[in-house]
């Protein structure tokens, strides 16, 4: 449905995208995941036909994406990072100035929006005007005004930022339901755990590239190590976690450390090692990997940083 190939995007000297060429295909609810900076609203942009690339093309559906393009427009719905939404005015103004963007009107119009609300739950706040909301009902209004043209592919980004987790849910809940009658989905996070719970495929994106793009299990085998070890950071276990730096990835974080085991370097070998030193099996927890790990591996970095 969509393909990107070798996008460049440029601010002046910043390389925003860095030769990114990506496929997604109809139904797809697509992760695209990395922290602050890493491209992900530049990359929406330009498949909203909001920006042109410096180089590289976009199509969807075989067609070049181009602003000028109304068909772009009637295919896409953007949920911007920024809510984009007229705060004096409540609810039903907004969704009627949005409807009337994409040239709806009369009954069929007061229909949609009837349905939105309901959807996201704000029937009983409509006429309420959007600074009286909460952030979360914002984001949720937000999300469905980008909905009321019944667009193929919708782009969502970060749209869960900074609201409570009732809200949260209220999204995801519906956005797996838009997702199994057939939308498809392209949604950016920083949040892991989003991705994990959402996405059918996660493409990984830090300083422009995107060095991976895969299922989640299809991420997780790109580590050279299946189980992650977990054990208190203390004075008892500071030896062993010395002697470990040589045989794989130990890190430590909030009193915990975490250690990522070189292939050849097997369970039964770790534990006769932990014995040496007198620290009993309880000590340890094994666990397979996150997406954590994943980025870790191959940027180097933590998301959160
Ligand atoms: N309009 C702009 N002008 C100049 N630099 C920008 C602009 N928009 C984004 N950037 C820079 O481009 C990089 C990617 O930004 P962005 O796409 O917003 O990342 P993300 O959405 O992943 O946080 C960042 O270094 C950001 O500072
Ligand atoms: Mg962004």
């Amino acid at each position: 449905m969509l393909q990107l190939r070798s996008v460049t995007k440029r601010y002046g000297s910043l390389v925003a995208l860095n030769d990114v060429s990506l496929t997604i295909a109809r139904g797809e609810f697509f992760g695209l995941l990395g922290p602050n900076g890493a491209g992900k609203s530049t990359l929406m942009s330009l498949v909203a036909g909001l920006r042109a690339p410096d180089t590289g093309s976009l199509t969807l559906d075989g067609v070049p994406i181009t602003a000028a393009d109304p068909s772009t427009r009637v295919t896409l719905g953007l949920v911007p990072q920024h809510v984009a939404l007229y705060p004096e005015l409540t609810a039903d103004e907004n969704l009627r100035i949005f409807g009337a963007l994409y040239g709806l009107r009369g009954a069929d119009l007061r229909a949609r929006i009837d349905a939105a609300l309901e959807a996201v739950q704000l029937t009983d706040r409509r006429r309420d005007p959007v600074k009286a909301y909460s952030g979360g009902m914002q984001r949720r209004l937000n999300l469905v005004a980008a909905l009321l043209h019944r667009p193929k592919l919708l782009l969502c980004d970060e749209p869960t930022v900074g609201i409570d987790p009732q809200s949260r849910n209220a999204i995801f809940e519906y956005l797996e339901r838009l997702n199994r009658d057939g939308l498809t989905i392209i949604y950016s996070t920083h949040y892991m755990e989003e991705a994990t719970r959402l996405c059918s495929r996660i493409g990984i994106i830090d300083h422009g590239k995107l060095p991976a793009l895969g299922t989640l299990d299809e991420l997780l085998a790109q580590l050279p190590f299946e189980e992650e070890i977990r054990f208190p950071a203390t004075a008892a276990t500071a030896p062993l976690a010395a002697q470990l730096a040589s045989r794989g990835e130990c890190t430590s974080e909030n009193d915990t450390h975490r250690f990522r085991p070189h292939p050849e370097f097997k369970l039964s070998a770790f534990f006769t090692l932990a014995e040496s030193h007198a620290l009993p099996g309880r000590l340890f927890t094994s666990q397979r990997p996150s997406l954590e790990a994943v980025f870790l591996h191959l940027t180097g970095r933590n998301l959160r940083e």
